[in-house]
């Protein structure tokens, strides 16, 4: 009996979970696992109604649970930042869920904007560090609002942190067994001292792979690289603020927001999953944001909770369904189908 904990958040986040969650019900029927949900109703609306942000006997009852999806957070009428750092970044912070794992694939049957490129091209995952960082929040201002003002950001690396990013990036890539080959993606060429760790530790931790092939891109070169020659890669590890930046774009390389998914993941614990995309504040109710990306998301929970067959037929089904042709563009309001609908085809292509 697993027990999971819903976020569906703001905007469009409870349209595409409740699709999500509608084909995850309909793998564990198939799989015949038994599940139960519990719903933590947090994000703009609360915040607005009541000031609260995440509540601390909510986080203490998500450390409990075996995995936690999350619709979308952000409101139009919340400054940015409040819900960002106060639920997404304090629950990958407290959770201690220090991996992001976030696969750019290209589905045959999608678009994408890369010219004469096809789904054996774009097929890679990237492994971001997820609690460290730039995104650590240590730093401060002095003088702030004067001509005088200081404003400092620090980048935490600590070895724990690295080792243990680093290290899980060669066992996945041992595990995915794909090309065999890590590219550790930084910017020692002026981060002298932060990815200097980074490489060294990158080294060292090789050594216990030595059938792992090793790379190194830069990151403005890998940005490059994921335009121009993107079946170059096969697993590639980075820092937090690298990765945010660069899944973007592998997001827009697969076909676009509407298909990619993550997972928040710490190996030894709980983990959470959610769409890379927002909360689309315009399209809330209307049922036509694609929820593509979200049932991603929902098959990748499968698969971290031990259910890798369902995982597979999740993935199969999205798969099958964008091969048909059926859904001629992947965009909100231009799918020709619903949100609902698009969840209950994947659900019965199961
Ligand atoms: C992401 C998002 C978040 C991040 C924001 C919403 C804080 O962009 O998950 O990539 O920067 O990590
Ligand atoms: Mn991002």
């Amino acid at each position: 009996m697993y027990k999971i904990g819903l976020i569906p958040g703001d905007g469009i986040g409870p349209e595409v979970t409740r699709e999500a969650m509608k084909v995850f019900g309909a793998a564990a029927a198939q799989a015949g696992f038994q599940y139960e949900t519990v719903e933590y109703d947090v994000g703009g609306e609360r915040y607005l109604a009541t000031g609260e942000v995440l509540p601390e006997s909510v986080l203490e009852e998500l450390r409990g649970l075996d995995a936690i999806y999350l619709g979308a957070i952000g409101h139009p009428d919340v400054q940015p930042g409040i819900l960002e750092k106060g639920i997404l970044l304090k629950v990958r912070f407290e959770l201690d869920l220090y991996i992001n794992l976030r696969p750019v694939k290209l589905y045959p049957g999608v678009p994408t904007p890369l010219k004469d490129k096809g789904p054996e091209d774009i097929d890679f995952v990237i492994v971001r560090e997820n609690t460290e960082g730039l995104y650590a929040g240590i730093g401060g201002f002095l003088k702030r609002g004067t001509r005088d003002e200081v404003a400092i950001q620090e980048m935490i690396n600590t070895y724990k942190g690295v080792e243990r990013c680093i290290r899980y990036a060669f066992e996945f890539t041992q595990k995915r067994n794909k090309e065999n080959t890590l590219t550790l993606c930084d910017k020692t060429n002026v981060l002298t001292f932060a990815h200097d760790l980074w490489q060294r530790v990158f080294r060292e931790v090789g050594e216990d792979f030595p059938d792992i092939k090793k790379e190194h891109t830069l990151v403005d070169a890998t940005t490059m690289w994921m335009v121009k020659n993107p079946e170059w890669f096969d697993v590639i590890v980075t820092c937090n603020m690298f990765g945010d930046i660069i899944t973007d774009l592998g997001a827009m390389i697969q076909g676009g927001m509407g298909i990619a998914a993550s997972g928040n993941l710490n190996p030894e614990s709980v983990a959470m999953f959610e769409p890379i995309h927002g909360s689309a504040p315009r399209y809330t109710g209307k049922n036509q944001i694609n929820p593509i990306a979200a049932i991603g998301a929902a098959g990748m929970m499968l698969e971290h909770l031990g259910q890798a067959e369902s995982a597979a037929a999740v993935e199969k089904s999205i798969s099958n369904l964008l091969a048909s042709g059926k859904i001629q563009d992947l965009g909100a309001g231009r799918m020709g189908y619903t949100t609902e609908q698009v969840g209950d085809m994947i659900a019965e292509g199961l």
